[in-house]
């Protein structure tokens, strides 16, 4: 039982959630391709893993170039024997590439971008692991949503509408694979700490403002950390979690679960 002995591909994996999840899969046994267009990064994050006795390769992959995607899975095979579990989690926010957050002054080419990273190549990804899972006897596809699959937040225009259509692909993927025994869960994070959390709150007008509103609606009065969402990546992909397929989980410390902040309870955010 558990992921010792899967074989993982976790696109986006240079950094933040990726890269936590890339080294504890590794820590617990898994073979882990590490896949990024931030090569220097994804480079460190195997040596790390290997460092400390762990199976890991780099692999360059942008996710919207469906040249690079399939180079990638076919990498993945010909290194590990196959593909059990294909993470999907690169991701941007408008705020990483452009500072025009408005309905005005956001450009198609922002919109576009976003969607293709967040969506587009969740679908291509899958795709072009599709040949391989087939062949995998507990393969499982687990992609990134995002509280803001579920709830509206300011300056999120094209993040949330790919993250709600990540969780709706999610359960179309989920039935059109159902037949293949490949699971299909996705996975929505409150504010986790992250460079995609600090440049968002670097382009807010007041950002402070917009950390108390990430922060103090956390039942648990903290910002999340990449091992928090790892540990779910991890069980998703376990064949203890065999039951779980279509799935939406919400892993944001309790912000979805009410309306109100910290403060009415009482209580403070830990740093
Ligand atoms: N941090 C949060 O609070 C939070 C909350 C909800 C959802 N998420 C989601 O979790 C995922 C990981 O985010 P994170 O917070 O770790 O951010 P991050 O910026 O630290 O990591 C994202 C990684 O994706 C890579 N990437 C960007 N564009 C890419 C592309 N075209 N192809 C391949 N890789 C690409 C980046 O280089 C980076 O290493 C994203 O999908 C994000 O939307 C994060």
């Amino acid at each position: 039982m558990g992921i010792s002995g899967l074989r993982f591909v976790i696109t986006g994996s240079a950094d933040g959630i990726g890269a936590g999840t890339a080294r504890l899969a590794a820590s617990r046994g898994a073979s882990v391709v590490v896949s990024d267009v931030n090569d220097e990064h994804g480079e460190l994050v195997v040596e790390e893993i290997r460092a400390a006795g762990g199976k890991a390769i780099y692999c360059h992959c942008d996710v919207t170039d469906e040249t690079q995607v399939a180079a990638l899975m076919e990498s993945a095979a010909r290194e590990f024997g196959g593909i059990d579990v294909l993470h999907n989690n690169a991701g941007i926010h408008e705020s990483m590439i452009s500072s025009g957050l408005s309905l005005e002054s956001m450009s198609r080419q922002t919109f576009e971008k976003v969607m293709g990273v967040n969506v587009t190549g969740v679908w291509l990804c899958s795709k072009y692991a599709l040949p391989y899972l087939r062949k995998s006897a507990q393969a499982s596809i687990i992609n990134a949503g995002s509280t803001s699959s579920l709830s509206g937040y300011p300056q999120c225009q094209a993040y949330g509408a790919s993250k709600g259509a990540v969780m709706q692909l999610t359960k179309m993927l989920a039935v059109d694979l159902a037949a293949d025994g490949i699971r299909v869960n996705c996975y929505c994070p409150g504010s986790i700490h992250t460079q995609i959390v600090d440049k968002f709150l670097a382009a807010a007008p007041n950002p402070q403002a917009m950390l108390n509103t990430m922060t103090m609606t956390h039942l648990i009065p903290r910002m999340g950390q990449p091992v928090d969402v790892a540990e779910l990546v991890c069980f998703l992909a376990s064949p203890e979690s065999q039951f779980v397929n279509g799935a939406v989980w919400i892993i944001d410390g309790g912000s979805l679960a009410w309306r109100g902040t910290l403060d009415v309870l009482g209580m403070e955010v830990n740093a």
